[in-house]
């Protein structure tokens, strides 16, 4: 039986540290090494020439982890070779050092360069507790592990993983609702990625009441890590995304925007709001029904006097362009007669005690069993219950509560996880219950709209959670400091392999001023997911609830981020390809530059890599930007700054501060209701005239269904080279002709007159353009008027929009 013994060479005298000891024996196999110590069992495999994998453990077998990783590992050559009393393991990217008389590992990438060290106490237990010592070197920050508070640079700080409820938490609190024991080291020598495979509670410490060095332990379990290198953050990331897996493709509705509310009920106030985005012509594509739609919050079920009819509301809905997204808690209530509470019963599908009786807390609806959901027969009933709101014409679903909650807030650890049939408690299964259930309901949507693209959101997971659902960050505050913080959680997200990611826009506890509010719908609008929510017993807070002034700005912001689609919804196909964030901390690609780490900066961020984002609180008319190297645009008005700077920004309420990277292209429609609606048939590609050119990969399918996977898409490659003065569309590929009949080319920094089209000779025509629109202005004094920006005289052509290439040369 597997991890059945402690072995005996283990120190007896648990409470002091316990290193693994000398190498006593080893032997290499096909894809890397294994042996014994004086005190564990280890392992090193390559998985690929940027990824090798650490087992070390006190027994004699290795756990084996099921859930986070995906990947198996793949032939790839290396050397294995011996020398005094070091044995050295390298492929062509990482050169593995190991000290045959202490077990510690040593780094380097190709050229020799050292990219991590362990600490001369190496990998080490007390008792069950397992840690891996690190050195830090010269200049290192520590970025990533995923959902957690606090600076860009993790440096000095130290974190815990341990999936919890925590309302309205606090901007440094840990630990929230979510764990990937993922992060990354950037120094001067290079940059390598660290993922912990464990479960069980683990502690990163990154230099938080030491000197000596950083850490990650776990309460249980092995150490079992996964080492990266690749040349940039970029490839690390998706090194990691290999392991881990990708997003799948969502449903275009789910980038439009979201609205929730705890809770909206009866159904005539559901109606109202949605009417009220198409009165207020403010785009808008899903509706959410919190707990209220449920009888006594009773899971699978709708409460029979607010929601009648839900199959008839949710038709009525879609007339008018809205999705429903429906919240559902695992926890069920323990009522007898209540159908999934008498068959999870009949079935075994609860989580119980040693005993076998079915573990109980409260929650919502009061007293509730748990599905077990690391149990494969619990996660397809949950899937064959799902029926219940397919059928009435449900689209996505919103899995909370799934840490799990329960009032009291602290779980006995002696409850039992089937845990894909190895058996766990709740101490190693605790961080992975989220993610189960978002797979569940991901497999459920799948399995009763076999052709339809799941939509999950979700608010627990752990590494891998990308796969099955998009994650926002739980219950924030309406204040400043909140705006900002989530902005972070979400890029630390997308450091960490989750791409579809973001907050309750407004602040979900307590109630936003109406600046504020303003100014994170326009924050909002350049995250990856944008929705509002607010919590129960709070002012209304739909974007026309703050008066004349926000309202006109959130429908400005609104509108931008749907005339922006045709770019959100390409990078998110290729962040399914490369699981590269769509919101990026400056960290990916400028991890060297100090600047960015500084608290006045560490907000900033690369929207879908064209759009820079500087994130200000609502309160400040001015700000400091700094700008990595580079030259950058003002999005507005298209003044070009040098990088490598900071710069002093206007920033009213009515305008963000965005700049657009010199060099880069991107794609926009026509203002449209909401992604099912039809737009004037002008793709409008932006071209920015810089030192350095960029490539864009637009891409386009029927916005839902699967048929993309069989290349039913229409896709091409455009690059801007300014080394020949030109603009190559490649020849599309794809089977689908694009939804867009015209090609408006915008060309900003360039003073143009004619360029030459497939060799002949093109005029050019010039229009004013401006990316928001001007504010009613209600007061008289003009002192008092809103500042507004347009960029004159802008060179476009206008061409076919066919799939043959396009080259458009002369741009000087
Ligand atoms: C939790 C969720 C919140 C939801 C509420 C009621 O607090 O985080 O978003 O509105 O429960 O379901």
């Amino acid at each position: 039986m597997k991890n059945s013994s402690p072995d005996s060479r283990i120190s007896k005298n648990s409470t002091r540290h316990q290193s693994i000891g000398e190498i006593l024996e080893w032997k290499s196999n096909r894809s890397g090494l294994e042996g014994k110590s004086e005190h564990g069992t280890f392992r090193i495999t390559v998985y690929q020439d940027g990824v090798i994998r650490v087992q070390v453990s006190r027994y004699d077998e290795f756990e084996t982890n099921p859930y986070a990783v995906i990947a198996a590992p793949e032939p790839t050559p290396f050397e294995l070779t011996e020398a005094g009393n070091s044995l050295c393991l390298s492929t062509s990217l990482i050169q593995l050092e190991i000290d045959l008389t202490s077990f510690c590992l040593s780094f380097f990438d190709h050229h020799g360069k050292l990219l991590n060290q362990d600490d001369s106490l190496g990998i080490s237990w007390i008792g069950t507790e397992v840690t891996a010592y690190k050195q830090v070197q010269k200049n290192e920050k520590f970025i990533g592990l995923g959902e957690k508070t606090g600076n860009l640079n993790r440096f000095g700080k130290a974190y815990t993983n341990w999936n919890t409820d925590y309302f309205a938490y606090g901007v440094g609190d840990d630990p929230l609702y979510m764990s990937i024991p993922f992060y990354l080291g950037t120094h001067d020598q290079g940059s390598y990625g660290i993922f912990f495979d464990n479960t069980h509670k683990t502690v990163f410490n990154f230099g938080a009441s030491t000197n000596r060095f950083v850490y990650f332990s776990a309460e249980d379990g092995d150490m079992d890590y996964y080492f990266f290198h690749q040349p940039t953050v970029a490839e690390i990331i998706s090194s990691y995304t290999w392991l881990t897996g990708r997003m799948q493709m969502p449903p275009k509705w789910a980038l439009g925007f979201q609205q929730c509310r705890y809770s909206y009920y009866p159904e005539s106030e559901v109606y109202a709001v949605a009417q009220g985005f198409r009165d207020k012509k403010m785009p808008a594509d899903v509706i959410y029904l919190d707990i209220h739609h449920m009888e006594g919050y009773k899971v699978f079920t709708f409460d029979g006097e607010k929601f009648p009819d839900p199959k008839a509301m949710i038709a009525r809905l879609k007339e008018k362009g809205f999705k429903v997204v429906v919240i559902m808690d695992p926890g069920i209530k323990t009522q007898k007669g209540y159908v999934p509470y008498e068959e999870g019963l009949e079935n075994g599908l609860f989580v119980n005690y040693p005993d076998g009786k079915t573990y109980e807390a409260q929650v919502w609806p009061g007293w509730c069993a748990f599905p077990d959901f690391t149990k494969p027969e619990t996660r397809s009933w949950w899937a064959e219950k799902m029926a219940f709101y397919t059928e009435a014409g449900v689209d996505g679903f919103w899995t909370d509560m799934n840490e799990p909650a329960s009032w009291g807030q602290f779980t006995p650890n002696l409850i039992e996880f089937d845990y894909e049939g190895e058996g766990a408690s709740h101490r190693k299964a605790r961080n992975i219950y989220g993610m189960q259930m978002a797979r569940s309901a991901q497999e459920g949507s799948a399995f009763q709209n076999p052709g339809k693209r799941p939509f999950v959101l979700t608010r627990s997971g752990f590494a891998g959670i990308q796969r099955y659902a998009a994650a926002w960050t739980g219950d924030n505050v309406a204040s400043e400091e909140h705006m900002m913080a989530g902005i972070r959680l979400v890029n630390s997200l997308g450091l960490s392999g989750v791409s579809f990611a973001g907050y309750d826009v407004g602040g979900f506890a307590g109630e936003a001023s109406k600046s504020l509010f303003a100014r994170w719908m326009s924050i909002g609008a350049f995250a990856p997911f944008y929705r509002a929510h607010s919590m129960i017993n709070s002012n209304d807070a739909e974007p026309w609830a703050f008066g004349e002034e926000v309202e006109e700005i959130s429908r400005n912001y609104m509108k931008l981020r749907y005339r922006l689609l045709p770019t959100i919804y390409s990078k998110f196909y290729s962040s399914t390809n490369t699981g590269l964030p769509i919101s990026a901390s400056l960290a990916v690609d400028y991890p060297q530059d100090d600047m960015i780490y500084q608290s006045a900066f560490q907000n900033e961020y690369l929207f879908c890599d064209a759009f820079l984002v500087a994130p200000v609180e609502s309160y400040k008319e001015i700000t400091k930007v700094y700008l990595p190297q580079g030259e950058w645009y003002y999005l507005f008005s298209d003044q070009k700054h040098q990088g490598n700077q900071v710069i002093y920004q206007d920033s009213p309420l009515n305008y963000l501060p965005v700049y657009v990277k010199a060099g880069q292209v991107f794609a926009m429609q026509s203002d449209i209701e909401h992604t099912g609606a039809t737009h004037d048939g002008i793709l409008r590609l932006h071209v920015y005239r810089g030192k350095t050119g960029a490539e864009f990969v637009f891409y386009e399918d029927a916005g839902e269904g699967l048929e993309y996977l069989q290349e039913e898409y229409f896709q091409r490659s455009i690059h801007y080279k300014p080394e020949s003065e030109s603009l190559i569309l490649e020849k599309s590929t794809g089977k689908r002709s694009s939804q867009y009949q015209k090609l408006r080319i915008y060309f900003h920094g360039f003073e143009l007159k004619t360029v030459d089209v497939n060799g002949k000779s093109h005029a050019v025509q010039h229009a004013d353009d401006a990316f928001l629109e001007k504010l009613t202005e209600f007061d008289p004094l003009p002192e008092h008027h809103h500042p507004y920006f347009e960029i004159k005289n802008l060179p476009y052509l206008e061409l076919p929009h066919t799939g043959e290439e396009w080259v458009i040369t002369h741009l000087f």
